[in-house]
C-alpha cells in the first residue's frame, strides 16, 4: 500500500524528467455527475463538474444547502461511486476502485465530517478511537501503536491525558481534533474536509481553522475544504470553487471570487461577507439572494441560477452557460458576465 504511494511519487518524477513540466494535479476531476434515484425521480445532486487540486493547494468550495458540496466530498474520498465522469489522484483514475486497491485509496485520500459527535463512537476513548484506525489499517499496533496515538494528539493540540476520555467528556472543539487526529492517523496526502467547524462554538472556530492551516503546512497536505460560508472558506483557499444546483459556477483565485466575483450567484453569497480590503468593500455591487434554490430533482432549463437571478434574460431560461475563463484563472458560468467580459475585451 505505502508502495503504491511511493510508485506515484517516482511517476510524478519521471514525468517531471521527462516533460520537464508540471507533475499532474493532485486531483482531477472531470464531468462528474452524481445521481441518486428517489421515488419516482432523479436527483441530480452532483451534474457535470470539473476541477483540479494543485499538490499542496487548499480548493474552497462553497454553496448553498443542498447544492452538492457534501456529495463532491463523498465522490472524491469514494464512500460513493459516481454515476458518471472521472476522478483521479496524482494521475490515477480513482472512481471505479473495488477491493484492496480501494483499502489502499483510503490511506491517501480521508475524509473530515462537519459533526464530530455523529462521526465518532460515543463507546471508544480518543485514544481507542486512532487506535483502531491504525489497527484496521495495520499501521502500528503495541507499544508502537500507543506512541503513534501520542504523537497524533499531540498533532492536533490535545495533551495526552485526552486519549483517556471519551466523546461525552470533551468540548465540541476537542471533539473535532480527534475527528482529524483520525483522519490523519493514515498519514494521508489530502484531507476532504466537510464544514469542519460549521457545527462549532464560533470561539473555537478560528482555533479549529488555524490548526488545519498548521497541519496543512507541516504536513504539506491538500486540502478540499467545504463550507456553506464564503466567508470561512476565504481564510483557508487559494482558490474557491461555488457551486449552484449540482454544478459549478464560478471557480478562481480566492481574492479574486470573494472580492471580485463575475458570477451574480457569488455576488449574493458574497453580500455577508465584508471585504478584507476598505477599497474592494466599497466597489462591490452585493445583491440580496432571492428565495430558496429550486429542487434538484427538477433543475430549471437554462442556467440553473435563472429563477433567482436579478439579470436574468431570455437566454438565460433557454440556454446552459458554460463555465469560461473570464479573467486570466477566474472561471465563470453566465452568459451576460461572458458577454460584459467580452465588451471589456477580457475574454
Ligand atoms: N443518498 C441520497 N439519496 C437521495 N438524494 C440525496 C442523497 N444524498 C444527497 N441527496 C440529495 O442531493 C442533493 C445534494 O446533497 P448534498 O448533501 O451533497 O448537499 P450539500 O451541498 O452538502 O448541502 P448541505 O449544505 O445542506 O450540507 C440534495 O438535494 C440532497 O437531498
Ligand atoms: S446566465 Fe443569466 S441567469 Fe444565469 S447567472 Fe448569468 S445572468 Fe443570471
Ligand atoms: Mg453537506
Amino acid at each position: 500500500m505505502t508502495g503504491s504511494r511511493e510508485t506515484t511519487r517516482a511517476s510524478d518524477d519521471q514525468h517531471r524528467l521527462v516533460s520537464g513540466g508540471p507533475p499532474e494535479p493532485m486531483i482531477e476531476v472531470v464531468d462528474l455527475v452524481k445521481h441518486y434515484r428517489a421515488g419516482h425521480g432523479v436527483v441530480r445532486a452532483v451534474d457535470g463538474v470539473s476541477f483540479r487540486v494543485a499538490r499542496g493547494e487548499t480548493l474552497g468550495v462553497v454553496g448553498e444547502s443542498g447544492c452538492g458540496k457534501s456529495t463532491t466530498a463523498k465522490l472524491l474520498v469514494r464512500l460513493e461511486e459516481p454515476t458518471a465522469g472521472e476522478i483521479r489522484l496524482a494521475g490515477e483514475e480513482i472512481s471505479r476502485l473495488r477491493g484492496r486497491r480501494l483499502r489502499a485509496l483510503r490511506r491517501r485520500i480521508q475524509l473530515v465530517f462537519q459533526d464530530p459527535d455523529a462521526s465518532l463512537n460515543p463507546r471508544l476513548t480518543a485514544a481507542d478511537a486512532l487506535t483502531e484506525v491504525l489497527a484496521v489499517h495495520r499501521l502500528a499496533d503495541g507499544a508502537g501503536g500507543r506512541a503513534r496515538v501520542g504523537e497524533l494528539l499531540e498533532m492536533v493540540g490535545l495533551p495526552a491525558s485526552a486519549g483517556g476520555r471519551y466523546p461525552h467528556q470533551m468540548s465540541g472543539g476537542q471533539r473535532q481534533r480527534v475527528g482529524i487526529a483520525r483522519a490523519l492517523a493514515v498519514s494521508p496526502e489530502v484531507l476532504v474536509l466537510d464544514e469542519p467547524v460549521s457545527a462549532l462554538d464560533v470561539s473555537v472556530r478560528a482555533e479549529v481553522i488555524n490548526l488545519l492551516a498548521r497541519l496543512r503546512d507541516e504536513l504539506a497536505l491538500t486540502y478540499v475544504f467545504i463550507s456553506h460560508d464564503l466567508g470561512m472558506v476565504r481564510h483557508l483557499s487559494d482558490r474557491i470553487a461555488v457551486m449552484y444546483l449540482g454544478r459549478l459556477a464560478e471557480l478562481g483565485d480566492w481574492r479574486a471570487v470573494s472580492d471580485a466575483p463575475l458570477h451574480p450567484y457569488t455576488r449574493s453569497l458574497q453580500e455577508a461577507v465584508p471585504a478584507a480590503d476598505p477599497e474592494a468593500e466599497s466597489r462591490r455591487e452585493a445583491v440580496p439572494l432571492r428565495g430558496e434554490p429550486p429542487d434538484p430533482s427538477a433543475p430549471p432549463p437554462g442556467c440553473r441560477f435563472h429563477t433567482r437571478c436579478p439579470l436574468a434574460e431570455q437566454l438565460c431560461r433557454e440556454e446552459s452557460p458554460a463555465l469560461m475563463e473570464l479573467r486570466p484563472g477566474q472561471f465563470v458560468a453566465c452568459h451576460v458576465a461572458a458577454r460584459e467580459a467580452a465588451r471589456r475585451g477580457d475574454a
